[in-house]
């Protein structure tokens, strides 16, 4: 049986946890080559031992060299890239504004948004020359909306947006779209702490979605490979809600 994504080259970052594992595994099982970046020291290779297709790379999306390292070794394997799933992120530590720590907001502002910025600037000449590009980045219900205590997060996933709808123009005439995520609670490495620290913090977006559960992984990893897609190819700088619900009350 072919897959959906036979024949096509991807970056995935992040790809060691959470949306980010299921994505890559998810493009493998439809015969996509995959680079999987995440961080140094995680057990990027442990969740990928049995994933086909799958080169590593431990790499921090945040140093200086990082674009280059990534799209050099895209190219390297694969000879070009198809698509660009921009994933690693973090929430940071947060806090209200007139005591946000500084370094916190540097942090999740390089991580969230300038290391997107940068691997899609360094993949652009190589996207270009795909006969479908396909740049996927990860927003949040928090790309719409906020609460109180976010500020780099929300500010961060509402960029994204942007930055997305930007390279959606770029990318059009290549034949290329851009689109992110927005996620609602998922299960994953950032939230599970938090999630099993405080109890009532699941329960409140359990009952929050009409569908009555938390999200998995494999919940967002369908809609990064729709994006990923020929199925989506009339679909460029819009974001997609994969949250239970939990937004139509807004
Ligand atoms: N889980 C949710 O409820 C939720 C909701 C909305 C958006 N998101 C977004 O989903 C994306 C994926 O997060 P997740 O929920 O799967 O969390 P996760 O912690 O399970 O996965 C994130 C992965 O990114 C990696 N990473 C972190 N910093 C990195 C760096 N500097 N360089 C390389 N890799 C790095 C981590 O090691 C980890 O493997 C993030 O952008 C996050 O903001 C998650």
């Amino acid at each position: 049986m072919t897959g959906i994504l036979e024949g096509k080259t991807a970056i995935i970052t992040g790809a060691a946890s959470g949306i980010g594992e299921a994505t890559t595994k998810l493009f493998a099982a439809e015969g996509a080559r995959v680079l999987a970046v995440d961080l140094p020291g995680t057990p990027l290779a442990e969740v990928h031992a049995d994933t086909p297709n799958v080169v590593l790379m431990d790499q921090d999306v945040t140093t200086a060299d990082a674009a280059a390292n990534i799209v050099g070794k895209a190219v390297e394997e694969f000879g070009g890239i198809d698509i660009l799933f921009n994933n690693a992120g973090t929430v940071g530590k947060g806090g209200e504004l007139e005591t946000f720590d500084d370094d916190d907001w540097d942090f999740v502002l390089g991580l969230n948004l300038t290391s997107v910025y940068k691997i899609t600037k360094a993949a652009y000449p190589h996207l270009k020359k795909s006969n479908a590009p396909r740049v996927i980045n990860v927003g949040s219900v928090r790309t719409d909306f906020a609460d109180a205590g976010a500020a780099a997060y929300t500010a961060t996933k509402h960029a994204v947006a942007g930055l997305t709808k930007v390279i959606a123009c770029e990318l059009g005439p290549f034949g290329g779209t851009a689109n992110y995520l927005q996620p609602g609670a998922i299960i994953t490495g950032i939230t599970k702490p938090a999630f099993d620290m405080m109890p009532e913090f699941a329960v409140y977006w359990t009952d929050l979605a009409p569908t009555g559960r938390l999200g998995v992984p494999e919940d967002i990893a369908n809609g990064v490979l729709f994006f990923a897609s020929e199925e989506s190819s009339f679909m460029s700088g819009t974001g997609l809600y994969i949250d239970g619900g939990a937004t139509c009350h807004n």
